[in-house]
């Protein structure tokens, strides 16, 4: 099923390289469904590989996770801080990178770019591309948004006694855009770099969920209620990015702030109260 719809589009189009977004990126739903993980995230990229190089297409951008970094030693964490998934949608993450690097050494001419993704969230400026997740969104800022609308009644916030500033997840988050922003970078980069390197796409700056929640509320002048909760399982107390080799190597620096982020986020959602249905 797969590796027939792959080749049909080989089959039909010349491509001179591929950015593969199609993974499922769910913690909690990989947890409950592993073989859906499995099949889709690690089946499916195998294929999608096997077919690159038949069709002699080796220049890819993977979509990687900081997911993949676990429960990390210290922060900030750079690309040499050692893997370690805590769930199965880590594990697939883990697992196609270890293909790519198997890849690139059984093929040198490879030129592969696996971008670990920090916490992805805001919106496309003009109000009319953004996030909507499929049912109760497990993320916080589409949750946030979602109360914002008055779809949910309060944020429940996961945890109040971590070890950070003020006791709750402190996250990595970076504008959507400039994670595209990001994507172009890494795509010139191969254009004149054989190999396979791994980059964090993060702003550096850890932020905590009452602080994304204050943040949010005061750019857009909108209550937030929420409350405190036990933490959820399989979360981390502190996460966050140092993009060096991101912004030495790609030229590539995270561009919007945390405001930026809740305006973007909370335009999107304000104009589109039931996502792509309206
Ligand atoms: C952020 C913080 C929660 C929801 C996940 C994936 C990761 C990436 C991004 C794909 C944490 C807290 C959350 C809520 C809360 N996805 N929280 N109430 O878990 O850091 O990362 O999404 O690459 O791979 O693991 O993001 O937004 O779920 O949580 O208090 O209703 O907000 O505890 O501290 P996470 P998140």
């Amino acid at each position: 099923m797969y590796f027939d719809a792959i080749e049909e589009v080989f089959k039909t189009h010349d491509f001179n390289s591929v950015m593969h977004f199609a993974g499922f990126k769910a913690v909690g739903e990989s947890v409950q469904f592993p073989i859906k993980y499995y099949q889709n995230n690690v089946v499916g990229t195998l294929f999608l590989f096997e077919i690159m190089q038949k069709y002699n297409v080796k220049k890819l951008v993977f979509s990687s996770s900081a997911t993949v970094y676990g429960n990390p030693q210290k922060v900030p964490i750079d690309e040499s801080s050692p893997l370690s998934a805590t769930n199965p949608y880590g594990r697939t993450k883990i697992i196609v990178e270890d293909m790519l690097r198997d890849l690139y050494q059984s093929d040198p001419t490879w030129r592969i770019a696996i971008l670990r993704y920090f916490n992805p969230i805001g919106a496309h400026k003009s109000g009319r591309i953004g996030e909507q997740p499929n049912g109760i969104p497990t993320n916080l800022m589409p949750y946030i948004t979602q109360v914002a609308i008055g779809k949910r009644e309060k944020v429940f916030v996961f945890g109040h006694d971590y070890k950070t500033h003020d006791g709750t997840g402190v996250r990595d988050y970076i504008h959507v855009v400039d994670l595209v922003r990001g994507h172009v970078k890494a795509l010139e980069y191969l254009d004149s770099h054989e190999g396979v390197e791994a980059f964090n796409l993060g702003t550096g700056k850890g932020y905590s969920v009452l602080d994304l929640i204050k943040t949010f509320s005061e750019v857009n002048h909108v209550e937030i209620p929420y409350e405190f909760m036990n933490r959820r399982s399989g979360d981390v107390a502190i996460s966050y990015a140092d993009p060096k080799k991101a912004n030495e190597l790609l030229h590539w620096r995270a561009k919007y702030g945390l405001e930026e982020m809740c305006e973007d986020s909370w335009r999107w959602q304000r104009l589109n109260p039931n996502g792509y249905e309206d």
